[in-house]
């Protein structure tokens, strides 16, 4: 079934794949909404119906990730994602809201079909901005999210250190997919908004936490400057808090586009990998002119307005 979807989910999005390294033109006028990989179509034609629909932005960018998270586009996203090294999911998102600078956020929570959901609710229902393992599953719970049973967990974490014990190697969490959803809007009003949500590096050490659900390295919102989301291998997005860093460099003057590509390059030129990251970003600014950029390799991303909604295609950062 999950196969099923992700395949849907591919040919629907590369059947509206749009031009090669061809920049968007800046519109002023939201709503504008940018979304990561070609999956991220769905999550921004869906967030462009929500608000159509009369849903607020804060409705919009949850309905466009948990669509994502129930389809589990990429095997990255939502408890159709890859399993960790003890074969189980533990799931990482945030969201943040411009006008007030809230922002919640749930990492490694087992379980819980949207985590998204939890996110928000964390920053609406709560005193905290991030919960955690058991107790963001309790929260979800508590709040009546919709989980699955979980009680075999126990015997899979057992095994698993069974296996680490006895000197089994877990596999390379770097060469099992990475990818998150990442969703931006900037409203018809010019507020900025922001989600993410990710099932993480495949194969990850069980209670490994990536970047999505950190602010400032999977996601940042500033609602006087912009809002920045990134996406790949997290522990080299979170090392250099990314997405924070982005903004500042859109409040210095830089476009969204000029910000991505300066993250990448700041990184590669102090990191052991150089270019090698497998990382990449999308921004907007307050006047609505989008970027993205990646490390190596391409990156698709979605970009959707009132007027269209494509995908377009980015290659890496020229060194
Ligand atoms: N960017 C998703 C992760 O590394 O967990």
């Amino acid at each position: 079934m999950a196969h099923r979807l992700t395949t849907l989910c591919l040919a629907l999005a590369l059947a509206s794949c749009a031009h090669r390294n061809a920049m968007p033109k800046a519109t002023t006028k939201g709503p504008i909404l940018i979304a990561t990989w070609p999956f991220g179509q769905q999550a921004t034609d869906k967030a462009l119906l929500t608000l159509s629909s009369g849903g607020s932005p804060l409705d919009a960018i949850v309905h466009g990730i948990r669509l994502i998270e129930h389809l589990g586009c990429d095997g990255s996203v939502g408890l159709a994602g890859r399993p960790n090294a003890a074969g189980y999911s533990q799931l990482d998102a945030c969201i943040m809201s411009g006008p007030d600078h809230g922002a919640g956020s749930v990492a490694a929570v087992e379980g819980i079909k949207h985590p998204i959901s939890a996110a928000r609710l964390v920053m609406e229902k709560s005193p905290h901005v991030m919960l955690v393992g058991e107790g963001a599953r309790w929260f979800a719970l508590e709040h009546g999210l919709e989980s699955v049973d979980v009680s075999d967990l126990p015997a899979k974490k057992i095994a698993w250190e069974q296996a680490r014990l006895a000197g089994l190697d877990a596999p390379d969490p770097g060469e099992r997919g990475h990818d998150t959803i990442g969703l931006l809007l900037l409203d018809a009003d010019g507020n900025l908004y922001g989600g993410c949500s990710t099932s993480g590096a495949g194969g990850k050490t069980p209670g490994r936490v990536g970047d999505s659900p950190i602010l400032g390295s999977g996601l940042y919102v500033d609602n006087a400057v912009g809002a920045a989301a990134g996406t790949g291998l997290g522990e080299n997005i979170m090392r250099y808090s990314a997405t924070a860093l982005i903004v500042e460099f859109m409040r210095q003057g830089l476009s969204p586009q000029a910000a991505c590509e300066k993250m990448i390059h700041r990184i590669a030129a102090s990191d052991p990998l150089a270019y090698d990251l497998s990382i990449c970003f999308i921004a907007i600014n307050k006047q609505g002119q989008t970027g993205a950029a990646c490390s190596n390799g391409s990156f698709p991303y979605a970009l959707t307005t009132n007027s269209t909604s494509e995908v377009h295609r980015i290659d890496a950062v020229e060194r």
